[in-house]
């Protein structure tokens, strides 16, 4: 019987990693939102699970997520087996543009940077600083952040990957924080890991400009240059059952603690 924490539990692939992690009834699932009620009737709605709990979180707000972790606490009777950091922001100017900004006004991309850290980095550095008395008595003791395989610095100056500026900046921040509390807690046996998923369709339809476009399809086509046999985005079903596979099969004694790897379990990202 293991217990998971999954945070952005609505939609996309925190609601796919409810759904799969629960197939399970022995495990007991927490979801971590935002909007605790709308989750919960989709949760009801679409999954209809003993085994699922909806506990309400902002990881921008740290009293919130303090609260919501003393819940999953009485939840769980003090343990937790596995964390998923999967909540992020993806600003909607991050999924067109870079961080050169020459002409345009300097405060925006300050306050996407901001709001950018402050979610995907800060929230989860809280999040895991909060729940290591948990994972302590846990078996299983894993916390996973779910990274991207844009953060990867290789991958951007190869194939010159210039937009989704803040967010992956906010995405290797995490990776650096992931390592950090690998370092300092592999020796008690807690694997800390970043994870990108993969390119995944998780239904949303961005409305780029015509400039914003030109971007998108430089992307695409060095995409194909780095992947020539990439047809396209995953499912959600698809990646979140690849990342399951990883985190399964990731260990300390492997020497996992601290990497930042793909679906795939190694450094290609598509
Ligand atoms: N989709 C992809 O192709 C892809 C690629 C690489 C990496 N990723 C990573 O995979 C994870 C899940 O991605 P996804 O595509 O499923 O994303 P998504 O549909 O945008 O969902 C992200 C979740 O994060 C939570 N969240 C917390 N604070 C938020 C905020 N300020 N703004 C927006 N959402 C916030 C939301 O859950 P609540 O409303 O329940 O709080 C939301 O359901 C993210 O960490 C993302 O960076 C995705």
């Amino acid at each position: 019987m293991s217990s998971y924490l999954v945070t952005g539990a609505s939609r996309g692939l925190g609601f796919e990693f409810l759904r799969q992690l629960s197939n399970d009834p022995a495990s007991t699932v927490i979801g971590f939102s935002r909007n605790k009620k709308a989750t919960e009737e989709k949760v009801k709605a679409e999954l209809n699970r003993e085994n699922v709990h909806i506990v309400e979180a902002d990881p921008s707000d740290y009293a919130a997520l303090k609260r919501a972790v003393e819940e999953t606490s009485r939840l769980t009777g003090g343990t937790l087996d596995y964390i998923i950091a999967n909540a992020a922001l993806v600003s909607e100017y991050s999924e067109f543009k870079s961080i050169g900004t020459l002409g345009e006004d300097p405060e925006i991309l300050e306050k996407d940077i901001h709001d950018s850290i402050q979610t995907n980095v800060l929230g989860t550095i809280h999040l895991f600083n909060l729940f290591i008395p948990l994972l302590r008595k846990g078996s299983a003791k894993k916390a996973i952040a779910i990274s991207t395989g844009m953060a990867d610095v290789e991958l951007i100056r190869n194939y010159d990957v210039g937009i989704a500026g803040p967010y992956a900046l906010s995405k290797a921040a995490l990776n650096v924080a992931v390592a950090k509390f690998s370092a300092q807690y592999r020796k008690e046996g807690i694997l800390f890991m970043s994870i990108s998923p993969g390119f995944v369709d998780t239904g949303k339809t961005p409305q780029p400009t015509e400039e914003e476009l030109k971007g998108i399809q430089a992307m695409g086509a060095a995409f194909a240059t780095y992947a020539p046999n990439f047809t396209g985005p995953i499912s959600s079903e698809e990646s979140a059952k690849a990342v399951l596979s990883v985190i399964k099969k990731a260990s300390v004694e492997n020497g996992d603690g601290g990497s930042f790897v793909s679906h795939f379990g190694d450094k290609q990202w598509l």
